[in-house]
């Protein structure tokens, strides 16, 4: 896989550059204010090395999912301006992905200059499962440049047009965010230094499954917390309220508990509300004792120091998915006190997931503190599978 070094060290002065980035942030419905931008920063090494080189540089990307036509409430206007003010200079947004309007501006680029295309998934053909469609669209994106560059680490395991048929297309490279989130999930796959703990929240355990059995036989502890422990708890025979459980999975986690019950840790005390709302009054009961009319909306304070505990002599963390719902503040303990527990680990300490790195930021703690805090949610969970991704294969070739 060819770096971003290499294309430098060939030279990009006055090349137009295509570079694909995941600036898939949170947008407020109402402001449309950025809530977190996170995905915007970590793109900004790359395109700042080829500005400064003196590249035309033309940025694909997409935000949410659209319905594969243009729709105002998904424009990715808000990022473009964000994008100009942490790059420091305009980055004016195309009306189009690859049209009328994203050729006339592309032309016009001078060296160093920035270019944003709107939404990509604004073309039907991005998320096509036609290979023709999406070559169309791949082929006017080819268009609009001379080479490209992926730095969409969040978006790789996805097969679409400006991910992966445009680098068929163009001579291409890997970004520098791509190429360090590849190094640390490469040091998580092999030989992690151990014990090697794994820390999984967030609400579906059916959305976890496959990476679970995946790295059961590598871990030496899987801690499960958030909305998919309750599917685990009912699984061991506990009764789980009115909380979150996906009934069709239980089988599946009792098979993983007869199979890899020592190294799999569940809660030992969940928080408890009658209702989803900030202003229910809440009760920490056992796991054993989770009353039929409430649901479980945080883990408890006996399961912060148990998995505190756990943590406490790893030498590799890997975390992805709240404790609980942090965006509420009664139930945001659990995640702020396992946050705390990966982010005081000696070692190397990965957070994986859009929500548990918004959670480290809304939540205040230090980034500092973490080795890494990857851009990819299904991204990194994928690689962690072993599963090839073709945002990745293709830039293989
Ligand atoms: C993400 O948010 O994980 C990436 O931006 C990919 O988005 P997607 O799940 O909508 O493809």
């Amino acid at each position: 896989m060819r770096s971003l070094d290499d294309l430098l060290a060939e030279g990009v002065s006055g090349r137009r550059v295509l570079v694909r980035a995941d600036l898939n942030v949170p947008v407020d419905k109402s402001t449309r204010a950025i809530t977190d931008d996170g995905r915007i920063r970590a793109s900004l090494p790359t395109l700042q090395a080829l500005r400064d080189a003196g590249a035309r540089v033309v940025v694909a990307a997409h935000l949410g999912r659209p319905k594969g036509a243009p729709d105002p409430q998904f424009s990715l206007a808000p990022v473009a301006e964000r994008l100009g003010e942490l790059l420091g200079v305009t980055v004016p947004l195309a009306a189009d992905v690859a049209g009328d309007d994203a050729q006339a501006k592309a032309a016009t680029l001078g060296d160093g200059d920035v270019l944003l295309l709107e939404n990509v998934r604004f073309e039907a053909a991005e998320t096509s499962k036609d290979d023709a469609e999406r070559g169309a669209l791949a082929d006017r994106l080819a268009a609009l440049a001379d080479v490209y560059v992926d730095d969409a680490f969040g978006a790789v395991h996805r097969k679409h047009a400006s991910v992966f048929d445009v680098a068929q297309r163009l001579p291409h490279v890997a970004g520098r965010l791509v190429a360090r989130e590849l190094d640390v999930l490469t040091r998580l796959t092999q030989d992690p230094q151990r014990p090697y703990v794994v820390v999984l929240g967030g609400s579906k355990v059916s959305d976890k499954l496959a990476v679970i059995e995946a790295l059961l036989p590598k871990v030496d502890r899987l801690l499960v917390g958030g909305g998919m422990c309750f599917t685990f708890l009912a699984a061991q025979g506990h009764g789980v309220g009115k909380s979150l459980l996906e009934e069709d999975q239980v089988e599946t986690c009792r098979r993983l508990l007869a199979e890899a019950g020592d190294r799999i840790v569940l809660p030992l005390d969940v928080v408890c509300a009658p209702e989803f709302s900030a202003e229910a009054s809440t009760t920490t009961v056992t796991v054993e004792a989770i009353p039929g009319e409430q649901l479980g909306l945080d883990v408890g304070p006996r399961t912060v120091e148990l998995f505190g505990a756990t943590l406490g002599d790893a030498r590799t963390v890997f975390w992805n998915g709240p404790m609980g719902v942090f965006e509420l503040a009664p139930f945001q303990a659990g995640t702020r006190g396992v946050a705390e527990a990966v982010g005081a680990v000696d070692g190397l300490s990965v957070v994986g997931g859009g929500d548990s790195a918004a959670a480290v930021r809304q939540l205040g703690l230090d980034e500092a503190a973490y080795g890494h805090i990857s851009t990819g949610g299904g991204a990194s969970l994928e690689y962690l599978e072993g599963r090839e991704l073709p945002g990745l294969a293709v830039l293989a070739d």
